[in-house]
């Protein structure tokens, strides 16, 4: 089994997603709010690429949730926070979500065999499940943007480090993303908040997010990519 990392969508070209089983990475914070989402009941959560196809599901009785820029859209019922994906009163609706990065990495890796949803918070069952897939692997990192982001590299470092003797590293994006993770593994919440999307997210009050979206193996479960929806 290989296994390699992608930084960021405007660097996806570069690399074959057919056959594979993508980890889909935004831990700041669209992949954390899902994990979050469905292992609290929520059904079923459809990632969008645009404001526009997020409304014409919200037309059809989906809850409307997303953020440009981190902010929630004055139209839709729900941002962009784990918490309140964790809500009660979600158990058993149907969200659609569009957001900056994480929904455009998800839509670009739909030509894969697998996708997966990955986010500290489902560590160990993001593990356990590559350890058991036949598929090559490729950790997308949805990044800011275009461009590279620490916090979801450091995920993928986990990853890495995880696999280091079952997997075979594809290119140095693996190695880069293991050493990142080796050398800030001692305090992965602080090194997160020293990110440059946690400090455009403290402007907009919403630290708890990113200490919440820091924490390890909160939940055992996998969204999994079935048809259009991310399901359990
Ligand atoms: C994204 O998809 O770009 C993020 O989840 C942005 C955010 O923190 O809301």
């Amino acid at each position: 089994m290989k296994i390699d990392v992608c930084y960021t969508p405007d660097l996806i070209h570069q690399y074959e997603v057919e056959n594979k089983t993508v980890v889909v990475i935004d831990i700041l914070r669209a992949t954390s709010c899902m994990v979050a989402g469905l292992a609290s009941g929520v059904q079923s959560i459809t990632p969008v690429a645009t404001v526009e196809e997020c409304e014409a599901l919200g037309a059809q009785g989906y809850i409307m949730a997303g953020e440009r820029g981190g902010q929630k859209l004055p139209q839709f019922q729900l941002g962009n926070s784990p918490f309140e994906y964790m809500k009660p009163e979600l158990r058993g609706k149907k969200i659609a979500t569009t957001t900056t990065n994480g929904t455009q990495a998800i839509e670009l890796s739909k030509k894969a065999n697998e996708v997966v949803i990955g986010a500290f918070l489902n560590q160990k069952a993001v593990v356990n499940h590559l350890n058991k897939t036949k598929n090559d692997i490729l950790l997308f990192c949805a990044g800011w943007q275009g461009k590279y982001n620490l916090e979801d590299s450091l995920f993928a470092g986990a990853i890495c480090n995880a696999l280091k003797n079952d997997a075979e590293f594809e290119s140095d994006s693996a190695l880069c993303a293991l050493y990142l993770y080796q050398s800030m593994a001692s305090d992965i919440s602080y090194y997160i908040s020293r990110s440059n999307h946690a400090s455009r997210l403290t402007k907009f009050n919403v630290r708890e997010d990113i200490e919440y979206c820091a924490r390890v193996d909160e939940f055992n479960v996998l969204p999994k990519l079935k048809g259009a929806e991310l399901v359990l």
